[in-house]
């Protein structure tokens, strides 16, 4: 029976006291993590957010009642204990922040009792996530998952003061907005006032902070729940959260410079992390031709080196195919590889077909001082050294190559190169290394669209240098875009946006878009750009994956609360879930004869 807290009141928490604090009387509450009966005594750990605090209930001098519901407590049983501090009888628990007292308990209410839990509430458990997921609220009971949701509410906290501190504006932007073409999937709600027509949940609150911009407020900031209908990985959720921040009359350095100072701030105090400032910048065609990669992780080396110079005439169709088709041959040097197993080479060569490669020519370099070429019949003994005289091969290296056209080049050697990092363990968990990417390509040619689509988005600045390329080779034009980089995980990214009429006109009908179809999806923006915008940019973080690579974690799942799984459901609440036909009916929806088949299906 549970009992109630009433004439109670807790004085502190668990974790709070400390051998100072001997002799003290106080009052706790919070979760049984523990109870151990032994003969005379009861142990009790009880546990809240700030820590486990050991309880000492002993026969005949404890209350005979309260001994008797003390040898009954069970785990997660949430109790109020009235009892005086006291240094601990016996050994001092080193484990235990206060290991160093105990509180004798005087009495005890069991506040509500608890069934026992599908798993332990305990850290480094083994328990499977879709479990701990199904059971979210027992699994942020953890120490170990509270610490992180601390954590990111403190970083937030910081973000808050060092931006406000710089004179930005938090502003709240709708979550019922317009459906528009560009980037990822939108999430639709239909409209019951209007029939037919629908809203779509922001994937960012991109055109309302420049609008902001319009009206004058100079600098804004929000943290911003963001929601994109796309293939979920380890790093991206269907609802996600931004720090969304925009700035007017600023160029490229100025966004820069405010970020690394707030990025310096927040890695201090949040995890005593020094970033060196100024953050090392890159441009985009650097990073690719080095890294095979916009969101190079710089920890390591294993760069990335051009050779179709080297094997333009050579008689090996795969490389000489490749530049011809206007490809390129680059190679990695896998220092230290060089005996690897043959098995695991050709674990490697079905890995990088994942990213495009139809193959990936080797040239193991023995540590005994044998050369073993995987395309030595194709080419001869002179072509073989030149590759490895330019990898800069020494026995005991292996060299990769790929030859294709540049996006698989970079795609596989980039994520090969990252694969034989972790398979080795070069990819240190303590070691914070930033990045600027910039200069990115202003366009990206789909060839499913068979159109140029905005890289970034539609409104991000083609750099000067450029712009007379627009129409001759758009694919050449670079964007006053940037990217901020932290250990290979791209972290947050912006940009310098459009705000001349012409420029803006001209970035639409490079996308394809007609000027009617432009001023439909867009009017309000280009209507407001008529009376007076400021020159302004912007930058978003993603605030989970910040979070994810600040407290270690491998996923941003580990970071949010209450995150969704792989097919974006959510374990705990079911949701997705099906609706009241009569709610449909409201909205002026009816379901396809082939979704109704899919649904009786699933039900049988
Ligand atoms: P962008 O689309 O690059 O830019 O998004 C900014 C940052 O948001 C994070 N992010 C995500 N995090 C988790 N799950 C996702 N599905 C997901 N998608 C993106 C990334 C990314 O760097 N409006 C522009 C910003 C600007 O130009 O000011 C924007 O949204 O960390």
């Amino acid at each position: 029976m549970a009992e109630s807290m009433q004439g109670l009141s807790r004085t502190c928490r668990c974790g709070e006291l400390s051998v100072k604090n001997a002799g003290d009387p106080v009052t706790v509450m919070g979760w049984v993590s523990r109870n151990r009966n032994k003969g005379g005594l009861v142990f009790t750990d009880l546990r809240d957010r700030s820590g486990v605090l050991q309880i000492v209930f002993e026969e005949g001098k404890t209350d005979p009642e309260v001994f008797e519901k003390a040898q009954k407590l069970r785990s997660e049983d949430v109790i109020a204990v009235v009892g005086k501090v006291s240094k601990r009888a016996g050994a001092v628990n080193e484990d235990l922040a206060t290991g160093e007292i105990e509180v004798i308990g005087e009495s005890l209410r069991v506040l509500s009792q608890s069934l026992t839990p599908p798993f332990p509430i305990e850290d480094k458990i083994a328990t499977k996530e879709e479990l701990r997921l199904k059971y979210r609220y027992l699994d942020l009971r953890r120490p170990e998952q509270q610490k992180k949701i601390i954590m990111r509410s403190q970083v937030v906290n910081r973000i808050r003061n060092f931006l406000a501190e710089e004179g930005f504006i938090e502003i709240e932007t709708p979550i019922l907005c317009k459906s528009t073409p560009e980037g990822a999937r939108d999430y639709l709600v239909p409209s019951r006032v209007h029939p037919g027509n629908f809203y779509a949940l922001p994937q960012s609150p991109q055109l309302f902070k420049q609008l902001l911009m319009c009206s004058g407020f100079d600098r804004y900031y929000q943290v911003a729940k963001c929601f994109r209908d796309e293939d979920l990985r380890a790093d991206r959720q269907p609802e996600f959260t931004q720090i969304d921040m925009e700035l007017s009359f600023v160029d490229v350095d100025d966004v820069l410079d405010v970020n690394e100072r707030l990025l310096a701030k927040v890695f201090k105090d949040t995890i005593g992390v020094d970033v060196p400032l100024p953050i090392q910048r890159m441009t985009w065609q650097e990073a690719m031709d080095r890294f095979g990669s916009d969101k190079p992780d710089t920890r390591f080396g294993m760069e990335l080196k051009d050779v179709s110079e080297l094997v333009k005439d050579c008689d090996f169709k795969v490389f000489t195919d490749a530049i011809a088709a206007g490809g390129s041959v680059r190679g990695i040097n896998a220092n230290g590889q060089g005996d690897l197993a043959r098995k695991k080479i050709d674990a490697l060569i079905e890995y990088v077909k994942t990213y495009g490669a139809k193959g990936l020519p080797y040239i193991a370099l023995k540590s005994d001082g044998s050369v073993k070429c995987s395309f030595a019949k194709a080419v001869d003994e002179d072509t073989v050294n030149r590759l490895i005289e330019a990898m800069d091969g020494k026995p005991g290296d292996l060299l990769f190559f790929a030859a294709d056209k540049n996006k698989v080049v970079w795609d596989s050697l980039g994520n090969l190169r990252l694969e034989i990092a972790r398979q080795n363990n070069l990819l240190d968990p303590k070691q914070f290394n930033f990045l600027w990417v910039t200069e990115f390509p202003l366009l990206e040619w789909s060839d499913e669209q068979g159109r140029y689509l905005a890289m970034h988005h539609p409104f991000t600045m083609p750099m000067e240098e450029d712009w007379d390329k627009v129409d001759t080779d758009p694919g050449s034009v670079r964007a006053k875009a940037y990217d901020i980089v932290l250990n290979g995980t791209e972290l947050g990214g912006g940009s310098i946006r459009i705000h001349m009429d012409d420029v803006q006109e001209k970035m639409f009908e490079v996308l394809g878009f007609t000027k009617e179809q432009a001023h439909e999806q867009f009017g309000f923006l280009l209507d407001a750009f008529q009376y007076g915008v400021p020159p302004h940019a912007g930058l978003a973080y993603g605030l989970d994956r910040m979070i994810m690579l600040m407290t270690g974690a491998t996923s941003i799942r580990e970071v949010i609360a209450f995150p969704k799984v792989k097919d974006a459901s959510d374990l705990m609440t079911e949701a997705p879930g099906l609706v009241d036909p009569k709610q449909l009916e409201e909205l002026g929806i009816a379901l396809t004869d082939e979704t109704r088949e899919g649904l009786n299906a699933e039900e049988e």
